[in-house]
């Protein structure tokens, strides 16, 4: 159902399989990533998000399958790869004594970039911290320290860049927060993949969702090609559009819902 161009493609992954002991984890991972796109990987929590970004951040190796950044292969060509990417995990990468300038400053002479100063500058203020820049990161919110994060992450202008579960753990104010970030990223041309459990995260960011389910790639399409997946039930005369949750679920099915934490089911009385 879902037609992909060939070219343009940032990220290409195919067949990808991972296993850790008798734990089967990635059990043949398909899905291309277009340039400037924001893709999201949804999954339930152990489903491989992870996993799977960290082989294609080259730090992980898999089993088998393929993947490349830019058409390069991240087993082969690793530095290649690593050229052009950026990985911000799931916990912040920050350092607490520092001021967010400081940090972006250390971050910058590190890659022995020109002018850290003006690097540090012009990133606060994208991510709306040049208030707070001054400040120790320890006085910092969870929604900003994630911000600072990311800016970090945006240091010698990485044309991909992966986000481990950016918002988890964040309160939904700090969430709105880290969405800002994220689209601004976008907004730059930067291809973005996204993993999240959170089902309103992809409905909000993302040009394309893929949910990662059981070791396989069960969905993937626009949120409009999913929706398609499952047309709207009528209600006497009104449409009512399903929400990506209730595809969520409806498509993994029946089979193991204790998987699907951090959702709920209720709300349809
Ligand atoms: N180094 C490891 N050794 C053994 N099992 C692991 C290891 N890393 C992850 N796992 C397991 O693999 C599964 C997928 O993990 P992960 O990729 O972190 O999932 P997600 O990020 O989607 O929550 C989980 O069951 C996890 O416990
Ligand atoms: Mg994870």
């Amino acid at each position: 159902m879902v037609t992909q161009s060939i070219a343009g493609q940032a990220i290409r992954v195919r067949g990808l399989e991972k296993s850790y002991g008798k734990l089967e984890v990635l059990r043949g991972v398909d899905f291309d990533v277009a340039r400037g796109n924001i893709f999201a990987l949804l999954g339930s929590n152990g489903a491989g998000k992870t996993t799977t970004v960290r082989i294609l951040a080259t730090l992980l190796k898999a089993d088998a399958g393929t993947a490349t950044v830019h058409d390069c292969d991240v087993a082969t060509q690793p530095a290649k790869v690593r050229e052009s990417i950026s990985l911000t995990g799931q916990f912040a990468a920050v350092d607490e004594i520092l001021s967010g300038w400081e940090n972006l400053v250390l971050v910058a002479r590190l890659r022995h970039l020109k002018d850290p100063g003006a690097i540090a500058d012009d990133l606060l203020r994208r991510f709306s911290l040049t208030d707070a820049g001054s400040r120790k990161v320890s006085t910092y919110s969870g929604g900003m320290r994630r911000r600072l994060d990311i800016a970090m992450s945006l240091i010698g202008n990485p044309s991909v860049i992966f986000l481990d579960e950016p918002t988890a753990g964040l309160d939904p104010e700090a969430r709105i927060e880290v969405w800002h970030a994220v689209k601004e990223l976008a907004g730059h041309g930067t291809t973005v993949l996204l993993t999240t459990q959170y089902l309103d995260e992809a409905e909000q960011l993302a040009d394309r969702i893929a949910i990662l389910h059981q070791g396989r790639i069960i969905v993937n399409g626009t949120l409009a090609e999913l929706k398609q997946l499952f047309p709207p039930a009528k209600v006497e005369y009104v449409e009512k559009q399903p929400t990506l949750e209730e595809i969520f679920l409806s498509v993994i099915g029946g089979s193991d819902k204790s998987d699907v934490t951090g959702t709920t089911t209720g709300g349809q009385g």
